[in-house]
């Protein structure tokens, strides 16, 4: 039998990393196990579902004023759960929660990172049997240690990300994670539990010919949205196409896909919502982390993703996301009819 012990399991190669750097005192690494840990949980009742009584609504709207799913609560209570035991995260935010939480036992409050996540992404896929995922963005505390996280700490801009990560539960499930040095991402072997890295360093290729947006909002998107859709739709041989439309409806499927194969993934502002739907701090910053991170690029259609200064915790904002290529023309589109 043919026993790989070239590939590294998720916990291997934060240790491995840790070691290259002499002052870390491995508290990322321990916050990246935990976030291991509640994402095999995840996997487990995502895997059920179907089976046990976990699909549906839970009867609930949240803050954001969505229908609530089951699977939403049991996410985001498997993260706060898994964070709050840790030992390396003062507090938490969530998609799902109305506000931040700060963790007041002692451990907690000398711990150096708060945690911002979308638990489960693409929810109302849960139901068909379609990919969903999970999001996470890590900030250094700015608030001291020793005492309980406070609300200035969940609300930095992007580029004070020291990771951002997400997981995909799909055909495999992978998650994936970015520091500022590298993006790497780990399949779980089912058979042993683990993550094992399989996509090292992974790199947005600069061009690509998938875009991914919502055809059904076309005509309430701005001009420039409009005039950059139809570039694609008309892109021949010879300037780089023809182009393929994927949308799959949950986040973290297409933007892994694009970050992957090349690709350009939009949320604009409608007519009726200027700020389109998809959340700052739980969902644009870290996969504009990841993505800036992997060479490409995501903006709100004028101003760098990781510049903006959050300004409340469930704002949300348009978000464009891909290839630095495709970004640029966007953007050219986009600057011609303003
Ligand atoms: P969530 O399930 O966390 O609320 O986010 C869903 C988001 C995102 O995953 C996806 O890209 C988008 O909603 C799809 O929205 P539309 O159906 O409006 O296109
Ligand atoms: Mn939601
Ligand atoms: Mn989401
Ligand atoms: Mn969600």
């Amino acid at each position: 039998m043919n026993v790989n012990r070239n590939i590294l399991t998720l916990d291997e190669f934060t240790i491995q990393s840790v070691r290259q750097f002499p002052h870390a005192t491995g508290e990322l690494s321990s916050l990246l196990r935990d976030i291991g840990l509640a994402a095999k949980r995840i996997n487990v009742e995502v895997n059920k579902a179907g089976l046990v009584d976990i699909l549906g609504d839970h009867g609930t709207t949240n803050i954001q004023g969505e229908e609530v799913k089951k699977l939403d609560i049991f996410a985001n209570n498997q993260f706060m759960g898994v964070l709050q035991r840790g030992v390396s995260c003062a507090g938490i935010a969530s998609e799902e929660l109305d506000d931040f939480v700060a963790f007041d036992d002692d451990i907690s409050k000398n711990s150096k990172y708060v945690c911002l996540f979308d638990p489960l992404d693409g929810s109302g896929n849960i139901d068909v049997n379609v990919s969903i995922g999970t999001i996470f963005g890590i900030y250094r505390r700015v608030s001291e240690r020793g005492t309980i996280a406070r609300k200035e700490d969940f609300l930095q801009k992007g580029h004070a990300q020291v990771a951002a990560g997400y997981i995909v539960y799909g055909s495999s499930t992978m998650l994936v994670y970015a520091t500022r040095r590298s993006v790497n991402g780990f399949t779980l072997d089912p058979s042993v539990g683990e993550f094992c890295l399989s996509h090292p360093n992974i790199q947005c290729p600069d061009s690509g010919n998938i875009y991914s947006v919502n055809h059904g909002h076309f005509f309430r998107y701005s001009e420039g949205v409009r005039k950059y859709i139809n570039v694609c739709q008309n892109k021949t041989k010879e300037t780089g196409g023809p182009y393929t439309q994927r949308y799959i409806g949950s986040m973290v499927s297409d933007v892994h896909r694009n970050l992957i194969k090349g690709g350009i993934f939009m949320y604009p502002g409608t007519t009726d919502k200027p700020k389109g739907k998809l959340r700052l701090l739980y969902e644009c910053n870290p996969f504009a982390f990841i993505t800036e991170v992997a060479g490409g690029r995501a903006t709100n259609g004028s101003t760098s993703i990781l510049d903006i200064e959050p300004t409340e915790l469930h704002q949300r904002t348009p978000f464009f996301v891909g290839s630095s290529k495709m970004m640029d023309e966007l953007e050219a589109c986009m600057a011609s009819v303003e």
